[in-house]
């Protein structure tokens, strides 16, 4: 039972069937449920986040996945790669999101340097994660030379999606951000490495800018949920940076990019006018004064 600061009620949770619900009767998605909306051919979405605020917007939406991505490091930090962010800023932004989530999974990304060494320190990352964030997944890049470290973070009972594709902790041995697998060999090589890592128990594998038709190949081999970015409609669900897909950065424009809103505009014409208010002495009027 916790108490809900907001209210000052408490909160209890009960499990009904595989439904864990609140007495707020808010049934939260689950991996179960997951693999319930796969059978039931019902699409899957999914959106990143970072904050607090964000992420209370988007599960009140009816947002079915939160990914804290270590997209983080750009979005939020303003560097170029995903490589710089540590696993104690992933850790800030992931308990700040999973304070205003009653919904939505939240999955976290496993950030650069915390899992390629080796297994135990993989599973190291992985269970500070959970502990001090509150998440209830984690996501790691790669495929075959993940395979050790991910049988050793779902042993430990937590739940792990893979992600293949553009990975982007890897973009310096890539050098682009050029949708990938286009040749043979490196379709190939993903096509095992999604079947593997479903065999290694992935709750769930994410496709990264990757050919249509691979994709499809992929979703034909797979019992598990595929979340797709850049990969198509072959797949069971879609994934956006929010920011993205609101529209708060205008330089970047692949084309799997739908932007929904156009926020920078309207951010920076809202920031004008309140400007513009203070300085005309408009701002604050009687009504806004004590
Ligand atoms: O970090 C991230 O935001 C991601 C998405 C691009 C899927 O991994």
């Amino acid at each position: 039972m916790t108490l809900c600061h907001n209210t000052g009620k408490y909160i209890y949770t009960i499990f009904v069937e595989n439904v864990i619900m609140t007495n707020q009767n808010q049934s939260r998605v689950t991996i179960k449920v997951l693999n319930q909306m796969k059978n039931k051919s019902e699409k899957i979405s999914m959106l990143t986040a970072y904050d607090f605020s964000f992420a209370k917007i988007i599960d009140e939406a009816g947002i079915d996945i939160i990914l804290v991505g270590d997209s983080a490091s750009n979005v939020m930090a303003g560097h170029e790669t995903t490589l710089p962010i540590t696993l104690d800023q992933m850790i800030y932004h992931a308990s700040s999101v999973v304070r205003a989530v009653k919904r939505a999974l939240v999955i976290v990304d496993l950030p650069f340097g915390t899992y390629q060494a080796d297994s135990k320190e993989a599973l190291k990352s992985a269970i500070k994660i959970m502990k001090e964030s509150g998440a209830h997944a984690v996501k790691l890049e790669g495929g075959y030379q993940a395979k050790e470290s991910i049988e050793r973070i779902i042993q430990a009972g937590i739940p792990v999606m893979g992600h293949l594709g553009l990975t982007p902790q890897s973009i310096y041995k890539f050098g682009t951000y050029e949708v990938r697998a286009k040749d043979k060999d490196e379709a190939s090589t993903l096509l095992n490495d999604a079947v593997m890592l479903e065999e290694i128990g992935c709750f769930s594998v994410l496709l990264e800018k990757i050919p249509n038709l691979l994709s499809k190949k992929v979703f034909s081999k797979l019992n598990v949920p595929i979340i797709g970015i850049g990969a198509g409609n072959h797949v069971d669900g879609q994934v956006l940076v929010l920011q993205d897909m609101l529209g708060m950065n205008k330089d970047f424009s692949p084309r799997f990019l739908r932007r929904y809103l156009d926020l920078d505009t309207l951010i920076s014409k809202a920031v004008k006018k309140y400007s513009t208010d203070i300085k005309s002495g408009d701002f604050p009027n009687k009504e806004e004064q004590y």
